[in-house]
């Protein structure tokens, strides 16, 4: 894929675990629109769905594969070759395929299918061999690696890149741990773990506790080379990390942090857009990057300074996410400047005793109402007008 050691692979699972979140299901016509919109901004990897799960997301992850031109294709399966088996038949046709396989690797996740530690390190190993013997880019997950025990972690792993594994995921599936953490278990596990510099190591978090974009983060100076996200993160519970923050901090903090990506960050609006709308998720207000407020200023100090000098209050520019301009909220914080620019863009050129007083009336107005909109404004003028 790339030979670069500081590019970061962004792996994209909207389709699998961002329509895993209960009501943001996705008919399939709408799955085979983002899919193509993941390909066109540039995803790496785009895990399109889980193949047994049902017969729609098995034509899914199919059709996907079909059409996808850049990207390379996921499907995930258990630790079973039933599994395994149908997700290779989805992701088949693809220019690019992955099988992606995991299974749950703590103490509370082994107690389910009941396999004592080394039941599951030899079906650990089967299903690794299998799913290779039949594609030779294979994903392997050890789910909740966050909170397995330290040498079994270890010892799977190993197994896991012994029986043909090219990436191996790490996932903090409840949202469980903190950035040091992450960067130093991902470090930790490619110092210790034979083999561990033959594949890539990828990151997967989930924000139960609002730190899936830090951990993430922390796991690529830790040695991670995949991100795993999604569009608005969309995800389970409070969502997984979200692809517009992890793609737009490794561009603005590039000083520190001196990682690069192959995603387009101007097509970042439009398709978190089309997922809000399709997903029925909408983005809250003030959420980083694609929130409505991302780009917007009220106050009148930050507008004064946004009208000197967009850097004043803003680290990005609307333009390199996909927005065509910041937008000056005109509320009751909003001072004369921004008034008089607000006049100006609607064509109106007003000296300054008449912005004075309709000034005046306009901060009236605000206290009244949350936010004044351009006929507000005219409709001030014309009122002061009629005054005069
Ligand atoms: O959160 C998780 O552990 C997962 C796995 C299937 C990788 O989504
Ligand atoms: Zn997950």
């Amino acid at each position: 894929m790339t030979t670069d050691p500081n590019r970061v692979l962004i792996f994209d699972t909207t389709l699998r675990d961002g329509e895993q979140s209960p009501g943001a299901t996705m008919t399939h016509a709408e799955k085979l629109e983002i899919a193509q919109l993941l390909d066109e901004m540039g995803v790496d990897i785009i895990e399109a769905g889980f193949p047994i799960a049902s017969e729609g997301d098995f034509r899914a992850v199919k059709e996907i594969s079909e059409r996808a031109q850049n990207a390379t294709i996921c499907g995930l399966a258990r630790a079973n070759f039933k599994d395994i088996d149908r997700a290779w038949e989805a992701v088949r046709p693809a220019k690019s395929p992955r099988i992606h396989t995991f299974i749950g690797t703590s103490p509370l996740h082994r107690a389910i299918p009941n396999l004592d530690m080394d039941q599951m390190a030899e079906r650990i190993h089967d299903t690794v061999t299998h799913a290779r013997n039949l594609c030779d880019n294979i994903q392997w997950s050890p789910m909740d690696a966050t909170r397995t025990e330290w040498d079994y972690l270890c010892r799977v792993i190993e197994i896991a890149i012994k029986a043909g594994a090219t990436t191996i995921n790490i996932p903090d599936t409840v949202g469980y741990t903190a950035p040091g953490e992450s960067a130093d278990l991902i470090r930790r596990l490619i110092a210790t773990v034979p083999g561990a510099d033959e594949v890539v190591f990828a990151t997967h978090c989930h924000n139960d506790l609002g730190m899936a974009t830090a951990n993430s983060l922390a796991a690529v100076e830790g040695g991670a080379r995949q991100i795993e996200c999604t569009i608005n993160g969309l995800g389970e519970r409070a969502g997984n990390t979200a692809l517009e923050e992890v793609v737009m901090a490794l561009r603005v903090r590039n000083d520190i942090m001196p990682y690069s990506t192959s995603i387009d960050t101007t097509k970042i609006m439009n398709i978190s857009r089309r997922v809000a709308t399709v997903s029925g998720f909408a983005v809250q207000f003030n959420k980083a990057i694609v929130g409505k407020n991302a780009f917007a200023h009220e106050s009148g100090i930050h507008q004064d300074g946004m009208l000197k000098n967009a850097e004043t209050f803003e680290i990005m520019r609307p333009a390199d996410v996909g927005l065509s301009e910041t937008s000056l909220v005109m509320g009751k914080h909003s001072g004369r400047a921004a008034l008089r620019a607000k006049l100006k863009d609607l064509g109106l050129e007003l000296a300054d005793n008449q912005l004075n007083d309709v000034f005046v009336r306009f901060k009236d107005l605000a206290d009244r109402k949350k936010e004044v909109y351009d006929e507000d404004i005219v409709a001030l003028v014309r009122q002061n007008e009629g005054a005069e």
